[in-house]
């Protein structure tokens, strides 16, 4: 039985581990109209939350927040808009992009923010609950953004404060190995400003570690929302995408091929977007003996890539491009880690119904 109408914010469900396990395992559809609240974008959990008209949406939005913030007037502007909110960044995997341009965007607007990096210095040292800590989190702040190891937190975070009186929205910043919508949101806009002619029609390589790495599922599912998109699956046979990613593209009829031809897949990308191994998930450091040389990518290979295509790259590296490629016009991840910062911005604006009142500013 799912559980009743959270838009309520009744204690309508039990709390607890028993509910959540309930919950969890109710399909995607299911668990956003529930935690939806009556808006089409509170919770930030899951890719398959974005629609083509709200990835469009957000891309307007992130258009004119960078023009607006241009001028000072401008920029002025934008920082009363949520100046009434307060934002809490709790982060207990290592991040540096994901933190700061969430802790900026959150400034932008004009939010205050604070945070936990080290879950060491919170009273969860303590023994406190987990129900309870996120209840404290929402106590004091109005949105609570997450990156966490585990894949379900963020979740169970949201799924929890639907039975309190205090419901705050919850943003997935890096769930494990599981997704990282907003990384794939930024992710959208940057192929959607660097490629002429947009997304559409066009072949997004995918290459690294695909069985671990959060950002290459959670934008394989929002490729779903493009004409005529392939993607190329290009990783060592350990690291191959699991098959719930499989399924969803072949479902929506996305064409996909999956290779370990790093060099010969090349010339056929629009998009070449590189990841590294997800070492800090090995169960017992098997990922050494997995052979990821051949998957980077050297000056040598930029004569095989095509003129207008785009190199991406969610970051950190560790060497799957070598730093020599950086002066190709084709390499955009320094574009793409600052457009971070204004699709974070663009999201919290419209989960806090800001949007409107943005765009009504003209510049
Ligand atoms: C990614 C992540 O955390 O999943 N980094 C990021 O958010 N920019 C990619 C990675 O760490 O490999």
């Amino acid at each position: 039985m799912p559980p009743a109408d959270a838009t309520t914010d009744k204690p309508a469900v039990k709390s607890g581990l028993a509910a959540f396990e309930e919950f969890h395992a109710l399909p995607i559809s299911e668990k956003i109209a529930l935690l939806s609240r009556g808006r089409e974008l509170y919770h930030c959990l899951f890719a398959e939350q974005f629609d083509r008209p709200l990835l469009d949406r957000l891309g307007r939005l992130c258009d004119h927040l960078r023009v607006l913030t241009k001028t000072k007037e401008g920029d002025d502007f934008v920082a009363t808009v949520l100046s009434h909110r307060r934002a809490m960044l709790y982060f207990s995997q290592p991040s540096t992009r994901t933190f700061l341009s969430f802790q900026n965007a959150c400034h932008i607007l004009g939010m205050k923010t604070c945070e936990i990096r080290d879950p060491r210095t919170s009273s969860e040292m303590k023994g406190e609950s987990f129900e309870d800590s996120i209840r404290t989190f929402a106590s004091y702040t109005d949105i609570i953004i997450i990156r966490h190891f585990e894949n379900n937190f963020a979740e169970h975070a949201a799924r929890v404060l639907h039975g309190t009186p205090r419901v705050v929205p919850i943003v997935n910043a890096g769930a494990g190995t599981f997704q990282h919508p907003t990384q794939a949101l930024l992710d959208v806009y940057t192929m959607n400003r660097c490629l002429e002619g947009g997304i559409e029609g066009t072949t997004l390589m995918l290459v690294g570690d695909l069985k671990r790495g959060r950002t290459v599922r959670s934008l394989a599912l929002m490729m779903r929302h493009y004409r005529d998109v392939r993607i190329l699956l290009v990783s060592p046979p350990e690291f191959r995408m699991r098959p719930d990613i499989l399924d969803a593209l072949r479902a929506a009829g996305v064409f996909y091929e999956e290779t370990s031809d790093f060099a010969g897949a090349l010339s056929e990308a629009d998009t070449v977007y590189m990841t590294r191994v997800q070492d800090e998930h090995d169960a017992a450091g098997e990922s050494r003996a997995v052979n990821v040389a051949g998957f980077v990518l050297r000056p040598e290979h930029l004569r095989r890539i095509k003129p207008k295509a785009i190199i991406l790259h969610p970051l950190p590296r560790r060497g799957e491009i070598d730093p020599a490629v950086d002066l190709d016009p084709r390499a955009a991840y320094w574009r793409q880690e600052r457009n971070g910062l204004w699709t974070r911005a663009a999201l919290i604006a419209m989960i806090f119904g800001a949007e409107k009142a943005l765009l009504a500013r003209i510049t």
